[in-house]
């Protein structure tokens, strides 16, 4: 199989858990090239369910290699405890999992200094993870931030510590903090993650390169979503990190000419976690009732997930942003009670429609949804598993959605589980992905 990019094409928790762990079936390698512990991937095979924010999904398939690109910002105690979680639930880690010595390092201070400018009066309340992501990718882009490979290095994880004890507790004292941090702390407690983490070191993207040459094919397993990247989304409300399809080159050292594909991942409808537009929000009871009907709380904080309609200039966008060659429509069994269902069209702006995203979180806060009200299909469609088992109406919702994208719907989810997805018949991607044999292990 051609290399995938797997990308959320909204804001985040569209299913790319359960998408990657179903397509890296026919791939060898899985790989991160973004965010950190922000993301929280959910796979359910049978009773069991796992929740990964670090390690790829690829992990719970035998024989695939996982991989943490040089894009991705590492809390060491979050990933050893995730490896920690899995090799108690039977899963070998050890030997399969790489982590790039290019990848940079979330220190403690790098969380005290997210909680400061988060609760600091005046300042734009985005409504983070509370993970110390930002603050992390800032020191990046700063050039003084910590990599895995000065981690590893006890001399040089020293000084690196010292300075940026110093320069982060003088900011917190300027935020007002109460908090500050202990530079010898924090040396010994990297110094002892760091043992732990050497086995799983690597160059990434030399090991990667390596790879396919010798013709394994890698999947690209996007955290976030399109209107969460840093550049493309609705900032300031977004994350720190490139997590849309471009992330993927920078964010592993892969070069953009090994990209095959790229298959974006949507729910029927939208969710979103934290502050920041949502132009088809629905709020009151329509929202609850989503709400409730798919779990729609946070994998990693808990948090109620804010539900409104499927928003095709939002897919149109993410089309355009990733290249999307195909489209996986997650969850539409949660629509299944409804009588009616809206899909927003198109925004209109000061009495005209709008052709473009706005660049500004305060235009999009005040765009008016252009609606098309369709009629739902009121049968279950959970678990089902061919697309001749679909309610007419609910195909009609499916061809419209990829009528008014414009990009081919492939695979749709009807519930949580591997099994629970049908393919559907004409799309070309489902044709490239009969062809293809699974892979060894999978
Ligand atoms: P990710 O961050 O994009 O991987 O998505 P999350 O794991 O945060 O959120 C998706 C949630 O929807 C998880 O709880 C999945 O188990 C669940 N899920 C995935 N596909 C389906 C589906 O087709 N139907 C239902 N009802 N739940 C699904
Ligand atoms: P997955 O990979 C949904 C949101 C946060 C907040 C904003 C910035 O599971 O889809 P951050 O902690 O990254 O600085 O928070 O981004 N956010 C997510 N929302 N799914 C995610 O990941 C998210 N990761 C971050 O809620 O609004
Ligand atoms: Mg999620």
């Amino acid at each position: 199989m051609k290399n995938l990019i797997v990308v959320g094409t909204q804001w985040g928790d569209e299913g790319k858990g359960k998408v990657v762990d179903l397509l890296a079936a026919k791939f060898d390698i899985v790989a991160r090239y973004q965010g950190g512990h922000n993301a929280g991937h959910t796979v359910r095979l049978g009773d069991r369910k796992f929740i990964l924010q670090l390690i790829p999904c690829g992990i719970l398939r035998p024989n695939k290699l996982a991989v943490i690109g040089n894009g991705v910002v590492l809390d060491p105690a979050a990933l050893l405890g995730e490896i920690e979680s899995l090799e108690q639930a039977g899963i070998t880690v050890q030997g399969r999992l790489f982590v790039s010595n290019r990848a940079h390092v979330i220190l403690p201070y790098h969380r005290m200094l997210e909680k400061a400018a988060e609760s600091t009066p005046g300042r734009v309340r985005i409504g983070t993870t509370s993970r110390g992501i930002g603050p992390t990718y800032e020191d990046k882009m700063g050039r003084r931030g910590i990599r895995v490979a000065a981690l590893l290095d006890s001399q040089t994880l020293r000084c690196q510590v010292e300075a940026g004890v110093a320069e982060k507790n003088l900011l917190a004292r300027a935020l007002n903090a109460s908090d500050s941090v202990q530079a010898a702390e924090v040396v010994e407690q990297y110094a002892a993650f760091a043992e732990r983490l050497r086995p799983l070191v690597a160059d990434t993207a030399a090991l990667l390169a390596r790879e396919m040459e010798q013709g394994r094919s890698v999947l690209f397993e996007g955290a976030q979503g399109t209107l969460l990247d840093v550049d493309h989304g609705t900032y300031p409300f977004v994350t720190s990190s490139s997590s849309a399809a471009g992330g993927a080159c920078t964010g592993l050292g892969i070069p953009p000419t090994r990209i095959g594909r790229v298959v974006g991942v949507s729910k029927a409808y939208t969710t979103r976690v934290g502050e920041g537009p949502f132009p088809t929000e629905a709020r009151g009871p329509q929202g609850d009732k989503i709400r409730q009907r798919g779990s729609e709380f946070g994998a990693v904080t808990g948090r109620p997930r804010r539900c409104g309609w499927f928003d095709v200039p939002v897919l149109r966008y993410s089309r355009m942003i990733n290249g999307l060659d195909s489209l996986v429509i997650i969850k539409l069994d949660v629509l299944d009670h409804l009588e009616e269902i809206p899909v927003c069209l198109g925004y209109r702006y000061r009495g005209s429609d709008l052709k473009e995203m706005p660049a500004l979180a305060s235009e999009l806060e005040r765009i008016e949804p252009v609606y098309r009200t369709l009629p739902g299909w009121c049968s279950s469609t959970f678990g089902l598993t061919s697309y001749e088992q679909l309610p007419q109406r609910a195909r009609d919702y499916l061809r419209f959605l990829s009528d008014w994208a414009g990009v081919e719907i492939s695979i749709v989810s009807t519930g949580p589980e591997r099994e629970q997805t049908l393919w559907m018949p004409e799309a070309e991607f489902t044709r490239e992905w009969q062809r293809e044999p699974v892979h060894d292990g999978a």
